[in-house]
């Protein structure tokens, strides 16, 4: 079977880590007789200097066109007060393909307790996986510049909450039966339509999931005293963001966390959750292996290829219980040098 990936190394440390993602998946590619093509397109405030727009035609043809998207990261200072910021390409990507629901697993490894600042009781167990709603909410609203008054709508219709609330349930379904939607429905419209809709979508179909909705603000509190309670989150547009920047926390490091973005098809975008880091770009401490477990979700909801999925992970997983990893969880290797273990280790 042949896939091919358009290819987006970005900005900062993206194309590090996006090219230690690379290189592991044409390895889990060989291993299991897959053919991959890999086509690399500018984007980000690389493709601003390059062609002044973050997003070019080229890039959105390629990405139109691909089995899947495998992205690095976007964005740094450089590009702070210019006409249009690399973001943009990012927002416009991910809105171009429907991507509407975001999955970031967060789970702890087994004997990885220590990389969490959590006590070990605490983090033990944390296997969450987080659906953020991807194409909506304050993201896509009418944004009002100003220097005396801005503003930015959040709008979410029936339909745009109903299919990602979907995913979350089905998700929920084949994982422990248990899904946590977060809201803000004491306050916001929006999160009042979100609960409305969660409720008739478990009543009519879901009824066998276990459904609590959550307060936001709640949720922040609850993700650091008790982790482990859940299973699957369910979240809008920027509450998610935000939650899963912090949940990356609880399992050591934002450098270990990956993301798949899907829509109705099977193509779809991978991409660790991480920004571009610039302070440390182009010096080899990246943690690559949110990447390379991007490109394990890439193997696993792009290629319906779960064996090679399962080998990137466990080969990260391997490489990690030995005690290797970059410096941002006390580990001494660069990202060339991790990313080359896990070669290694699957190669065994
Ligand atoms: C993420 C990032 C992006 C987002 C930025 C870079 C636009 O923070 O993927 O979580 O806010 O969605
Ligand atoms: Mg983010």
């Amino acid at each position: 079977m042949g896939f091919n990936i358009t290819y987006l190394p970005g900005d900062g440390v993206g194309p590090e880590v996006a090219g230690a993602a690379r290189l592991v998946a044409e390895k889990a590619a060989e291993k299991f007789a897959l053919s991959l093509a890999f086509h690399e397109f500018p984007f980000g405030g690389a493709a601003i200097d390059t062609h002044d727009d973050p997003f070019p035609s080229v890039t959105r043809r390629a990405c139109a066109e691909a089995d899947a998207v495998l992205l690095g990261a976007v964005g740094g200072p450089k590009w702070d007060g210019g006409p249009v910021r690399p973001e943009a390409g990012l927002l416009d990507l991910r809105k171009m393909l429907g991507l509407y629901a975001n999955l970031r697993p967060i789970r702890i490894m087994a004997g990885m307790e220590a990389l969490s600042p959590l006590k070990a009781a605490r983090a033990r167990d944390v296997d969450i996986l987080f659906v953020r709603e991807l194409t909506g909410g304050i993201y896509f609203g009418k944004r009002i510049e100003g220097d005396e008054h801005a503003s930015d709508e959040c709008a979410y219709s029936r339909e745009e909450v109903e299919r990602v609330a979907r995913v979350a349930f089905e998700a929920a379904h084949a994982r422990k039966g248990r899904l946590a939607s977060v809201d803000k429905a004491n306050v916001l419209a929006t999160s009042r339509l979100w609960r409305s809709v969660v409720n008739a979508l478990h009543k009519s179909d879901y009824s066998d999931v276990e459904l609590e909705h959550v307060l936001v603000d709640a949720m922040a509190m609850k993700l650091i005293q008790q982790p482990a309670a859940f299973d699957v989150v369910l979240t809008e547009n920027m509450f998610g963001d935000i939650l899963s920047d912090e949940a990356s926390v609880i399992i050591g490091s934002i450098g270990l966390a990956p993301s798949a973005s899907l829509g109705r098809g099977k193509a779809g975008l991978y991409e660790a959750i991480h920004g571009s880091a610039p302070d440390i770009a182009g010096q080899d401490k990246a943690n690559p292996a949110g990447a390379i477990l991007s490109a394990a979700m890439m193997f696993r909801h792009s290629f319906d290829a779960e064996a090679p999925a399962q080998a990137i992970e466990e080969a990260v997983e391997a490489v990690l219980a030995a005690g290797h990893g970059t410096a941002d969880i006390g580990g001494d290797d660069g990202c060339a040098a991790f990313s080359e273990r896990v070669v290694a280790q699957l190669a065994n």
